[in-house]
């Protein structure tokens, strides 16, 4: 996707480096239109670097003159934070007086304004007519967030923090096919402890789980994301004001924490790699070298979560699972198929690990099967594609 960032001239135009990033970070270009008092606040060096792509402030910055109307053509979504009251009042007011103005005038794609200013500014009628002006014409205004502005004051008038500028952006733009649904997903590896600082464990990252949490929050959901064992990307991936985030480390704890959280959930995404045996027994001190330490460790299987939910009587739960295989494709899909059966699940997602397929890495692709085993659909690409290909499917199966 195409995204325009503007940033207009306030002590918050920091923070919208943060936005820029996260945009970039989601796989979107991102083309940046400073104003001319904004990169008295940060350089157009941070710009180009962050963005690649070449910073203008004026029309007369391009080489044709034209480049307003091919930016806001090409635009699939503006974003402008901070907008200052005078950037509320020129847009308002239809002013074409530099490239970032010039531009929100041949934009036909959705526009968010994220404004920053004093309590004073934010609440005089001038900027109260431009705002209610704004959003009659269909432009998302978002209300500043309260607090400590610049200086000694506090009020309504800050800059809302970036992640949540970023997720209203994107909501513009995905479909809000899981608006007012309760979505929980699982992700990450399972840990059994043998003694205090040993577990038997995977190398799940929780980076599939991650990006499907974040989807299902920008088509809508409130999401609680079980969190068993992430790493630092697959969390930092997760920030949006939609997801709570829940850590568990054992399949026991998942287990509860499944059981408390489905009953007023619509859809369970079990996307963890649980393991499926724990320690007989956990040694309360740390294991030694001193001929203490046990020769054969005993392991006992932990309850299947999936097939237990899958199982039970329900009414609007849709439950989806994932199984990971190893093999050639027609090896995977035969075990999906077996275990699509025998877990009974509403949809399995079949992938293939193992010889650094699957786990961590960038590329993916899986194969969807109902409960009968039969394909429903075929997703591949980044996380990010799977998730949003998945999520194509589950939504089908909610209405
Ligand atoms: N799963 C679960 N509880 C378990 C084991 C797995 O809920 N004790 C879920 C996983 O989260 C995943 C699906 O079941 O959604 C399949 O996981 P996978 O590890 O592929 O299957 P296993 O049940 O472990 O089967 P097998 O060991 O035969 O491959």
């Amino acid at each position: 996707m195409r995204v325009l960032l503007g940033v207009t001239g306030g002590i918050a135009a920091y923070k919208a480096v943060f936005v820029l990033r996260a945009l970039r970070e989601a796989g979107h270009r991102v083309r940046v239109i400073p104003t001319e008092a904004a990169l008295k606040f940060v350089g157009r060096p941070t710009w180009e670097a962050l963005s690649g792509e070449p910073v203008a402030t004026s029309v007369f910055d391009g080489a044709t003159g034209v480049d307003h109307v091919a930016l806001g053509r090409s635009a699939d979504l503006v974003v402008v934070a901070p907008a200052t009251a005078d950037l509320l009042a020129r847009a308002a007011a239809g002013r074409a007086d530099d490239l970032l103005t010039t531009t929100l005038l041949t934009v036909t794609a959705p526009v968010l304004l994220a404004p920053a200013m004093h309590t004073e500014m934010w609440q005089h009628p001038a900027t109260v007519a431009n705002v209610a002006t704004l959003r009659a014409r269909g432009v998302t205004v978002l209300e500043p967030d309260s607090g400590r502005l610049t200086g000694a004051d506090t009020g309504p008038g800050r800059l809302p923090e970036p992640e949540a500028i970023t997720a209203a952006s994107l909501a513009l733009v995905a479909p809000q096919d899981l608006a007012g649904r309760a979505v929980v997903v699982s992700a990450g590896g399972t840990r059994e402890p043998l003694d205090p600082v040993r577990f038997l464990g995977n190398r799940s990252s929780g980076r599939q789980g991650a990006a499907l949490a974040l989807e299902a929050a920008r088509r809508g959901a409130r999401v609680t994301l079980l969190a068993a064992s992430i790493d630092e990307a697959a969390r930092t991936s997760a920030q949006h004001p939609a997801i709570d985030i829940v850590e568990v480390e054992t399949t026991a704890e998942l287990a509860d924490a499944v059981d408390s959280t489905c009953a007023a959930a619509d859809v369970l995404v079990m996307a963890a790699a649980v393991a499926d045996f724990r320690p007989a027994t956990t040694a309360d001190r740390k294991i030694k070298k001193d001929g203490s330490a046990p020769d054969v460790v005993r392991l006992v299987e932990n309850p299947d979560i999936l097939a237990t939910v899958a199982g039970r009587p329900r009414e609007r739960l849709v439950v989806v699972g994932f199984a990971a295989e190893t093999g050639d494709h027609d090896e995977v899909l035969e075990l999906g198929r077996a275990k699509a059966r025998r877990k009974g699940a509403d949809l399995l997602a079949v992938n293939a690990v193992g010889s650094g397929k699957g786990f961590g890495d960038v590329a993916n692709a899986v194969t969807v099967l109902d409960s009968d085993g039969e394909q429903v659909g075929e997703v591949a690409g980044s996380k990010q594609d799977v998730a949003r290909g998945l999520w194509d499917l589950i939504a089908a199966q909610l209405h």
